[in-house]
């Protein structure tokens, strides 16, 4: 039985880190284990120009403990007015590696997000001559589409069409749920790829709903019926370079999570290696692990994997604190509802 492991260090390519309080007490959450994230621009204001990303760069990097060599990896956030040659100047300097599409609404402070796609055309085009991926939330907002379905109705009504206008730009689909997203993620190898989060792999929509609501299982997109559940499980772990780890670790104060308007989002930047160590060893997959924890995310993205190494190591059970402290408020960490055995040494 295999009870160490050792990975090329692993990065997450879809992160939220927030600002202040939150900031300074997620971050070393994350840089413990990853070397590398693609971090969210939707702080409040969002994070719209290259000046306000590298601004929020040195805020970030004010927040990584020291010795630690975790790199963030900024985002903008695409609005109508998105100022194509500022996008262009700001990847040519290094300080963004892509840019975030969110249909306006459709998840926290997404307001200024897009509602007419065609005006960001231009930008995507621009995108596409430049080489930087798109990183989007694929789902509708309109109120006749069932939560459950919205996923699968933006792929057909907003992707597939921006696809075919900019048949170059490569696109990163962040956080499938379903297996029409695992299905479609996978049609156009190099150009299109996705990431799953860690809980999306574990929970269905019945863990959130059945015996009583459980907020801290609410995020965005929804967690779907249990066989698109095992469609992302089968994805993760059957090898394949289109798909790829992006948390989505999200971090909410549980004041605004236990609420009767409940923030979306899953904060599990701290358990994650252990939590995918668990589902891939169930799969009898723990060899496909390392690929998609840290070999085709910089593959997709065109950087090289991390120099170094984590071990994993199985030796019984693994403890984590229920909660994470910032300031006089609690943020709850993600609950497998499994014990967990494996430890990042
Ligand atoms: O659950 C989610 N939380 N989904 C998102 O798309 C955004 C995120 C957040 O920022 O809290
Ligand atoms: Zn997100």
């Amino acid at each position: 039985m295999t009870t160490s492991l050792t990975l090329t260090r692993p990065d997450d390519w879809h992160l939220h880190l927030r600002d202040g309080a939150m900031l300074n007490a997620v971050t070393p959450e994350t840089a413990r284990d990853f070397g590398r994230a693609i971090v969210m621009p939707n702080l409040v204001p969002p994070v719209v120009t290259g000046a306000q990303a590298a601004a929020y760069r040195d805020r970030i990097r004010a927040a990584i403990p020291a010795g630690s060599s975790f790199q963030p990896l900024m985002t903008l956030y695409l609005t109508e007015e998105t100022d194509p040659d500022d996008l262009a100047q700001a990847h040519a300097d290094g300080i963004v590696t892509a840019a975030k599409l969110y249909p306006a609404g459709a998840t926290t402070n997404s307001a200024s997000g897009v509602r007419d796609f065609d005006k960001v055309l231009p930008v995507l085009e621009r995108m596409a001559d430049i080489g930087m991926p798109m990183c989007v939330h694929g789902e509708v907002t309109d109120a006749d589409v069932d939560i459950f379905d919205r996923e699968a109705v933006f792929i057909d009504r907003v992707l597939d069409p921006i696809r075919r206008r900019v048949p170059d730009l490569k696109v990163v689909m962040e956080h499938i749920t379903t297996k029409d997203g695992a299905d479609y993620a996978k049609s156009a190898p190099g150009k299109l790829a996705a990431t799953i989060t860690t809980h999306h792999l574990i929970i269905n929509r019945n863990h959130l709903l059945v015996g009583g609501i459980k907020p801290h299982y609410y995020c965005l997109p929804v967690a779907k019926r249990e066989t698109h559940r095992l469609a992302l499980v089968a994805a993760a772990t059957s090898g394949s370079p289109c798909y790829f780890l992006g948390t989505d670790s999200a971090p909410h104060m549980d004041a605004l999570k236990e609420n009767a308007c409940g923030c979306a989002g899953v904060f599990s930047a701290t358990n994650t290696m252990s939590c995918l160590a668990h589902v891939f060893e169930a799969q009898g997959a723990l060899d496909k692990l390392e690929g998609f924890t840290s070999l085709f995310g910089p593959q997709f993205y065109g950087l090289r994997p991390n120099a170094d190494q984590i071990t994993l190591i199985k030796d019984g059970a693994v403890e984590y604190p229920a909660k994470l402290t910032v300031g006089d408020e609690t943020v709850t960490l993600f609950d497998p509802g499994f014990d967990l055995k494996w430890r990042v040494a």
